[in-house]
């Protein structure tokens, strides 16, 4: 009699220990009937549909969201002998809550003769999940914008100089009518506002990109692209809008070479790492960049040399990675080397920046060399349009 009350009353702890939990627990019989459950599968339990008389299973009453065969997993776990589970929406106390019903069948040799039914709130963990998605993809946002930005900021930077420029001098000219306006003014300015027209367009054509979705770094290979002309936008882009004179010499046999490659991301590259050289120097008292090319058998090299300090250790292994940068924020992004590499890499060319014996840095671009007969090679680049 003892043993039964001290049996009785471990019942009773037992009982009361599984009404507190969070989750909800019942034990149901093959046929149906509800053996057991503790207050909180009470509270979840479905309302019993008409036409049933006792337990119905939640996956024919609430829609169970990842169960694709439309197998209730109550059934299953009576019938197969497998644990399912299956995750339904529910209201209680007035709350959206999101519940996992785990499916155990029970018995020695799982004969399908019971099962019990564990749930658990999803909701918070849900809700979470969901937040890092969002976060996730805002941050991607971020990555895309930051990056256009960067496309931008060098030629509009540029073009308002230039604007500028064109503007001062007119009204310069303009405050002397004795004086009539000089012939290389003329020049400058017609030089400027091709220039201007030119970055304008590209621009455009980045913007366009963006809009219709197209992949920016996919290339439209261009078979014999003069490299001389490319620098000289490059050049003109980056020092035009300098504020430190700095001097920059073109290797005269730029003009003696041509490329395949696209020709806007070819000036994009240039204009990146004419930049950065730009940045390197600049900060010294003396010394310029260098730009010049070489014939490597089917290649041809362009190489960019600078008297800065030379590439910081701390970034070395990462020149190439997004976001990689020594300069405060506001100066550099650290999307030039990333940008410049994977244009490269869509013109089938490659690029590498190290430092050179003697101080400053050399960074490489090798670019297929235009058709030897001069002929326009096929389209090679990634871009969707260039595949047809
Ligand atoms: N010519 C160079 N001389 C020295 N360091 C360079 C040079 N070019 C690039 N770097 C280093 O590589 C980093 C990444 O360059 P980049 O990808 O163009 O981004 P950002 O110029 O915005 O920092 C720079 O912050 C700098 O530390
Ligand atoms: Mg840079």
């Amino acid at each position: 009699a003892e043993a039964r009350e001290r049996a009785a009353l471990e019942l009773e702890v037992l009982t009361n220990t599984l009404d507190e939990l969070e989750a909800g627990l019942e034990v149901v019989e093959k046929d149906g009937v509800v053996i057991w459950r503790n207050k909180r599968a009470e509270q979840l339990a479905p309302a019993i549909p008409e036409g049933h008389d006792h337990w119905a299973c939640p996956g024919d009453v609430r829609a169970c969201e990842q169960d694709v065969t439309g197998v209730c997993p109550v059934r299953n776990a009576l019938d197969e002998g497998e644990p399912g589970h299956c995750r339904f929406a529910v209201k209680l106390e007035g709350e959206e809550r999101i519940y996992e019903m785990q499916v155990f069948p029970l018995g020695a040799d799982h004969d399908g003769q019971r099962v019990m039914n564990l749930y658990v709130d999803r909701t918070a963990g849900l809700v979470n999940e969901r937040r890092l998605i969002l976060a996730e993809r805002l941050a991607s946002l971020g990555r895309v914008t930051q990056g256009v930005a960067h496309e931008l900021n060098t030629p509009l930077a540029t073009i308002r100089t230039l604007a500028a420029d064109m503007v001062a001098a007119l009204k310069q000219s303009g405050g002397d009518p004795q004086q009539p306006m000089l012939d290389d003014l003329l020049d400058d300015l017609s030089e400027s506002a091709a220039l201007v027209h030119d970055e304008t367009r590209r621009l455009g054509r980045i913007t366009q990109g963006l809009l219709t979705g197209r992949d920016l770094t996919a290339s439209e290979i261009d078979g014999a692209v003069p490299l001389g002309a490319v620098v000289e936008r490059a050049r003109a882009l980056v020092f035009a809008g300098a504020r430190k004179n700095v001097p920059v010499a073109v290797g005269a046999e730029l003009s003696a070479h041509t490329v395949a490659a696209d020709p806007d991301h070819l000036v994009q590259v240039m204009v990146n790492l004419l930049q950065n050289a730009y940045d390197a120097v600049r900060e010294g008292t003396r010394g310029g960049v260098r730009v010049s090319a070489r014939r490597d058998g089917p290649r041809v090299e362009i190489v960019i040399d600078d008297d800065g300090p030379g590439v910081p250790t701390e970034i070395e292994g990462r020149l190439f990675e997004p976001f990689a940068t020594t300069k405060p924020p506001g100066k550099g992004t650290g999307l030039g080397l990333y940008t410049s590499y994977m244009l490269v890499t869509s013109m089938n060319g490659t690029m590498s920046l190290e430092n050179r014996e003697g101080g400053g840095a050399r960074a490489v671009v090798a670019l297929p060399a235009a058709g030897e007969r001069g002929e326009r090679l096929v389209q090679i680049g990634r871009s969707p349009e260039a595949a047809e």
